[in-house]
C-alpha cells in the first residue's frame, strides 16, 4: 500500500479555540455590525479572515528571536535579512518596512504621480489604494479566464500581453512608473503568473522603457506552482524557480507576513542604486532608519530563517496541499469555488450560491455572515465592498467576480479543521434557496471602506 502524504512537521506549541453556540453567534454578528473584522477573535472557532501575519513560526524562527540584534543602526540581524533577500531574490539594495502596504507607501512615495497609470494583475487593494490616493490610476490587465470560476487555467495570475501593450501604447512612457506584477495575484484568486508571462511582461516593459515591479506576498507560493504546472521546472529546486523569477524585475515590495512565515514585516528590492537612495528619504520619515525601517532586530532575524523556510518545497508541498485538501472536499460537496484551487484561500463563488440574493446587497458579504452563523468561521469578502466606489463618479463598483475568501493560515490548523469549514459550507449551500436577502450599508469610510463598513440586514 501507498503510504499516504502527512505534513512534513510536528507541533511543538498549542493554542486553544473557543466553540460558541448559534444564538451567541447570531448576537455577535448583529454587535459587529455585519463585518466580520469587527468580530473578537475569541468570537471565532475558525478564523480564515486572512493568511496575512497568522501563522506559526519555527523553532529555528524562535530561537532567531532570541538572537536578534536591537541596534539602531547597522543592525547584525539586518545584514542577516538582507544577505538572504540578496541571496533569493538577488536585490543589491534593500529596505524593511513594518509591512507590505508600508512598502508600498515608501516606494510609490518615489515612482507614482498625480495622473499616472499603472497596469497589472488584478492590484491588491492596498496596492490600488496607494495608487489612487496619490491620484493615478491603477489598470487591470489580468487575462480574461481568471474571471470565470470555473475555467480551469494552471496560470490565473498571468497578464494579457495584448492588454498591456495597448496601456504602452496609450500612454507615454512618462506617465507609467512601472508595471505590477502580484505573485501569487491575490485579488483574482491566490492564482499564478508563469515564468513564461514573467519574462514576456519584462520584455515588453524594457522595449517601452518601463520598470516591472513585484507585488511579492505568495512568492513562494507561486514558485511551486512554476513547479508543478509548467513544463520545464520539475526538476528545480523552488529556490532556483525564485532566483529566476527575479531576474525579470526591477523592484519588490513584500508583505512579509504571508509567505516570510512572520507575524509582522516587509521590505523592498531595489537593483537600481538612484531609487533606493531616493526612497531612504521616504524610509526615514514613514517607517525608520534605514537598516530597521519599523521592524525590531529580533523580527528582521526570524525573516530572514523565515524566507528559507518558505523557499523549502517539503513546506510549501504541505502548506498547498492543505488548501487543496479543502478545495477537494468542497468540490465533492458540488460548492461551487475558484478553480484550479489556489495557494494561500479558497474563494468561494458567491454569485453562483446566492444569486436570489441583489447584487446590490452584497452576495459575498452576506455568504461570510452566513458561514459565521453556521460554524463560527470568519472568511473575508472579495467583492463589491472590497471594490468600494469609483474615486471619480463615487458610484459602487460591481466586480466582475463575488468572492468570500477562505485563507488558510500557515501551519496553524489541521485537516480536520478542513472537515469543519467543508461541513459548515456545505450546511449553508444545503439551504442556499432560502437566502433572498442580503445586506445594506449604513456606515463607510471614504476609501478601503471593507475594514470598517457598517451593514445591516435588509
Ligand atoms: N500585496 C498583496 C498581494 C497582499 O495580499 C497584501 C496583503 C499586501 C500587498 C499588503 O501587505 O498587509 O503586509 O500591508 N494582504 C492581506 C490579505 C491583508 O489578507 O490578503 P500588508
Amino acid at each position: 500500500m501507498e503510504l499516504p502524504f502527512a505534513e512534513s512537521y510536528k507541533i511543538k506549541m498549542i493554542e486553544p479555540l473557543k466553540r460558541s453556540t448559534r444564538e451567541e453567534r447570531e448576537q455577535w454578528i448583529k454587535e459587529a455590525n455585519y463585518n466580520l473584522f469587527k468580530l473578537k477573535s475569541d468570537q471565532v472557532f475558525i478564523d480564515l479572515l486572512t493568511d496575512s501575519g497568522t501563522g506559526a513560526m519555527s523553532d529555528r524562527q524562535w530561537s532567531a528571536i532570541m538572537t536578534g540584534d536591537e541596534s539602531y543602526a547597522g543592525a547584525r540581524s539586518f545584514h542577516e535579512l538582507k544577505d538572504m533577500v540578496k541571496k533569493l531574490l538577488g536585490f543589491e539594495y534593500f529596505l524593511p518596512t513594518h509591512q507590505g502596504r508600508a512598502a508600498e507607501n515608501v516606494l510609490f512615495s518615489v515612482l507614482v504621480k498625480e495622473g499616472d497609470v499603472v497596469p497589472g494583475n488584478s492590484h491588491f487593494d492596498t496596492t490600488k489604494g496607494h495608487i489612487e490616493f496619490r491620484k493615478a490610476t491603477a489598470i487591470d490587465c489580468t487575462i480574461d479566464a481568471a474571471f470565470d470560476t470555473t475555467f480551469e487555467h494552471p496560470f490565473k495570475g498571468n497578464i494579457d500581453i495584448e492588454k498591456l501593450e495597448k496601456v504602452y501604447k496609450t500612454y507615454p512612457k512618462e506617465k507609467i512608473p512601472c508595471c505590477i506584477v502580484t505573485v501569487t495575484c491575490n485579488s483574482s484568486g491566490g492564482q499564478p503568473v508563469s515564468l513564461q508571462n514573467i519574462k514576456e511582461v519584462y520584455e515588453l516593459s524594457k522595449k517601452y522603457g518601463i520598470p516591472v515591479m513585484f507585488d511579492s506576498a505568495r512568492f513562494a507560493e507561486n514558485a511551486y506552482f512554476i513547479k508543478l504546472r509548467e513544463e520545464g521546472y520539475k526538476d528545480w529546486t523552488i529556490k532556483e524557480i525564485v532566483a529566476e523569477m527575479y531576474k525579470y524585475t526591477d523592484y519588490a515590495t513584500m508583505s512579509s507576513k504571508k509567505d516570510g512565515l512572520v507575524n509582522m514585516g516587509g521590505f523592498i528590492g531595489f537593483k537600481d542604486e538612484a531609487t533606493y537612495r531616493k526612497a531612504c528619504t521616504f524610509s526615514i520619515m514613514f517607517e525608520g532608519y534605514v537598516t530597521y525601517g519599523g521592524m525590531a532586530g529580533r523580527d528582521m532575524a526570524a525573516l530572514a530563517v523565515g524566507l528559507d523556510e518558505s523557499t523549502e518545497f517539503e513546506y510549501l508541498e504541505t502548506r498547498i496541499k492543505q488548501v487543496e485538501y479543502l478545495g477537494e472536499k468542497l468540490r465533492s460537496y458540488n460548492v461551487p469555488i475558484q478553480y484550479p484551487i489556489g495557494g494561500h484561500a479558497i474563494f468561494v463563488d458567491a454569485n453562483l450560491i446566492l444569486p436570489n440574493v441583489p447584487r446590490e446587497e452584497f452576495r459575498a458579504q452576506t455568504l461570510g455572515v452566513e458561514l459565521y452563523n453556521e460554524g463560527g468561521i470568519r472568511g473575508v469578502e472579495i467583492g463589491a465592498i472590497l471594490a468600494d466606489r469609483d474615486p471619480v463618479t463615487r458610484e459602487n463598483r460591481y466586480p466582475k467576480l463575488e468572492l468570500l475568501r477562505l485563507a488558510i493560515p500557515r501551519r496553524v490548523y489541521t485537516n480536520n479543521h478542513m472537515d469543519v469549514i467543508a461541513a459548515a459550507l456545505k450546511n449553508v449551500y444545503d439551504r442556499k434557496d432560502n437566502i433572498k436577502k442580503g445586506l445594506k450599508i449604513t456606515w463607510e469610510a471614504p476609501i478601503m471602506r471593507h475594514f470598517t463598513v457598517e451593514l445591516d440586514r435588509v
